[in-house]
């Protein structure tokens, strides 16, 4: 088009330099006037500039009508690019999972299987783009912030549950749903009063309000019920402070208040059991199947008994929903998130995240059966909040320039996770043994748990030293035997990878986006009207108060952290369902975890 663009605009350069007999013959064709020189000398030459000028013209002609087409077909208004009808959207959450989690699950699947290189996980298949995930007080994000871009579709500070910057309520996506006649779910494997399910449902000031969030999360705030389905963890945050299992700082009984505002309550295996897939699911439904956090896929997987996987969550959700939305005009929207694969960057766990990871793909794909069958129009999206750990599938270990490799054999090796073990440690260190004894428990831990056989004195010394940090030092083990790389326990500012299964719907993610730019796929893919929420929580929330533990006013969405206060949730632990309240006691300063 070099060749085109002069002669169409006729911009070219007034140089003495340029070429003149080029312009000189440019001229005289867009003036029609021969050169004197072409015409006397040259005949032959006029008529083939003439034809090469026409061939211009059109190729030109053509190329912008082609292009204008094609940007048509790339860039319809959003409203465009979802369907008419009924439609259910499904928002999938790895939190923290960064693209070097699916290099490192990959390999390690790989490795297990005795699969080719060339063999991927589901989810690769389904890479569209990428999402940076910066908020609005710092550069690494943390889960709160990062699924405020997501439910409000707005960057707000590290700490924000569905607050903006000046600590206003902004209305989200599932509540905005919810009053447009969609039925909703959440579905994890933390706490379901964690920042990412949270984020959908409450608004507090601070994410660490778990208490407040239990209850705003069951109906009880200014919008009353709008969620139908929460299935996950976190039932101590739902007990009141008198029984054993409760993590509450009140008396306040939350199980009792949803079941008074309509929910059906199941707790335990044998109750989810009962479901039946979902096809015996009334709604609405409040399933809590742990104390805190469901434990780690790598040490659930010996517990199925105890506990449901993510993926049969995310089916019975799926089954219940479509078939409770069947007959109404409406499809429902849900946001199932992998939610450990960030505890175990936290943790720098390889082993738990492989098998994290691997949890996660195989509710994608349950999602992904779900839509081709359903005869509904739908759709999912699938991103992470953030980056967890600086995780590197490869790691020097010593001065001297390293060889290449990493090694994804350790992980394989381990049976447990180092969370586990180091509850497991902590919990024997309380009834008082030996140094021997200890010593030989640690050693047994490390071949049985880790699958480690060359463990070193340094090592044993290292877990000998202090059973909180233990968690920490069982990890390292297996990091180091693999080479796997760790910057961090907390996140980074890694960009994160956007999957979808229907690139075409989802054509205004391609591409590198904002994280807030996922949350306005998710309110135009469903066509609702965010704003008006916001509205009405500004409206009904002005000047509400509640009662705090300690009998003390305050405002509904909580009080506002000082400056300088860290607000990622520091004091929350991640930790297996189990007797919280005896290793709260214990954990100490290993178990920074769990944001
Ligand atoms: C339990 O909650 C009540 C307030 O609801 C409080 O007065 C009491 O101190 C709490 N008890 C414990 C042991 O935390
Ligand atoms: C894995 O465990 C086996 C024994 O079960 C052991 O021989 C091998 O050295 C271990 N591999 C690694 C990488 O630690
Ligand atoms: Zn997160």
């Amino acid at each position: 088009m070099a060749g085109g663009e002069p002669l169409l605009f006729n911009h070219r350069p007034s140089s003495e330099h340029s070429n003149d007999r080029d312009i000189a013959e440019e001229d005289a064709l867009l003036t029609g006037q021969p050169t004197a020189r072409r015409t006397t000398s040259r005949p032959w030459a006029f008529w083939r500039e003439i034809g090469l000028f026409v061939w211009a013209v059109i190729a030109t002609a053509l190329v912008v009508v082609l292009s204008v087409v094609y940007q048509r077909a790339q860039d319809p208004k959003p409203s465009q690019s979802h369907p008419s009808g009924k439609r259910n959207l499904i928002f999938m959450v790895s939190d923290g999972m960064g693209p070097t989690s699916l290099s490192l699950t990959r390999s390690f699947m790989q490795f297990q299987n005795g699969a080719p290189y060339s063999e991927q996980l589901v989810i690769d298949q389904h890479m569209i783009g990428q999402s940076r995930t910066r908020s609005s007080s710092s550069l690494v994000t943390d889960s709160a912030a990062g699924a405020t871009a997501f439910s409000c579709a707005m960057k707000s500070y590290n700490g924000a549950i569905s607050m903006d910057p000046e600590h206003n309520p902004c209305g989200t996506v599932l509540e905005a749903a919810k009053k447009a006649g969609y039925m909703t779910g959440l579905v994890v494997t933390t706490r379901i009063t964690d920042a990412t399910p949270a984020c959908f449902a409450a608004h507090v000031n601070q994410r660490q309000e778990e208490d407040r969030i239990a209850e705003q999360m069951i109906g009880n705030y200014p919008l009353g019920r709008v969620v139908d389905l929460m299935f996950g963890g976190g039932r101590c945050h739902f007990l009141p402070n008198t029984t054993d299992d409760s993590c509450r700082a009140d008396n306040k009984d939350i199980v009792a208040m949803a079941k008074k505002n309509g929910f059906n309550y199941v707790s335990n295996r044998k109750q989810f059991d009962d479901l039946k897939g979902g096809k015996n699911l009334e709604f609405p439904m409040l399933g809590l199947f742990a104390e805190t956090d469901i434990p780690y896929e790598i040490d659930r997987r010996n517990e199925n008994d105890i506990y449901p996987s993510l993926h049969e969550m995310a089916e019975a959700a799926l089954t219940a929903l479509s078939a409770a939305t069947k007959d109404s005009e409406k499809g429902f929207f849900i946001m199932i998130e992998g939610s450990r694969i960030d505890h175990a960057g936290h943790h720098n766990d390889p082993a738990a995240q492989v098998h994290e990871v691997l949890a996660y793909d195989k509710a994608f794909t349950s999602v992904l059966d779900f839509l081709k069958k359903d005869p509904t129009a739908g759709i999912m999206v699938s991103t992470s909040d953030h980056e967890t750990g600086g995780l590197a599938t490869a790691r020097q270990l010593h001065a001297s320039y390293p060889e290449y490799l990493w090694f994804p054999g350790p992980l394989a090796n381990a049976s447990h996770s180092a969370e586990r073990l180091a509850v497991e440690y902590q919990e024997y260190t309380l009834d008082g043994h030996s140094d021997e004894e200890t010593l030989q428990f640690v050693k047994n831990s490390i071949v049985n748990g880790l699958g480690i056989h060359d463990a070193t004195d340094e090592e044993h010394k290292t877990l000998l030293a202090d059973p909180a940090l233990s968690l920490y030092a069982y990890a390292e083990m297996i990091s180091r035997r693999s080479q796997t790389g760790w910057a961090t326990h907390g996140h980074s500012a890694a960009d994160v990878n956007i999957y979808s299964s229907d690139p075409v719907a989802a054509k205004a993610l391609v591409g590198n986006h904002e994280n807030t730019e996922v949350g306005d796929f998710l309110r135009e893919y469903l066509g609702v009207d965010v704003a008006a929420v916001t509205k009405e929580l500004r409206e009904k929330g002005t000047g509400l108060m509640v009662t705090d533990a300690e009998g003390k006013k305050v405002s509904w969405t909580g009080e506002i952290a000082e400056e300088g206060v860290r607000l990622d949730g520091q004091n929350h632990l991640a930790s297996y369902g189990g007797d919280h309240k005896k290793r709260h006691a214990q954990h100490g300063r290993a178990c920074d975890c769990g944001h």
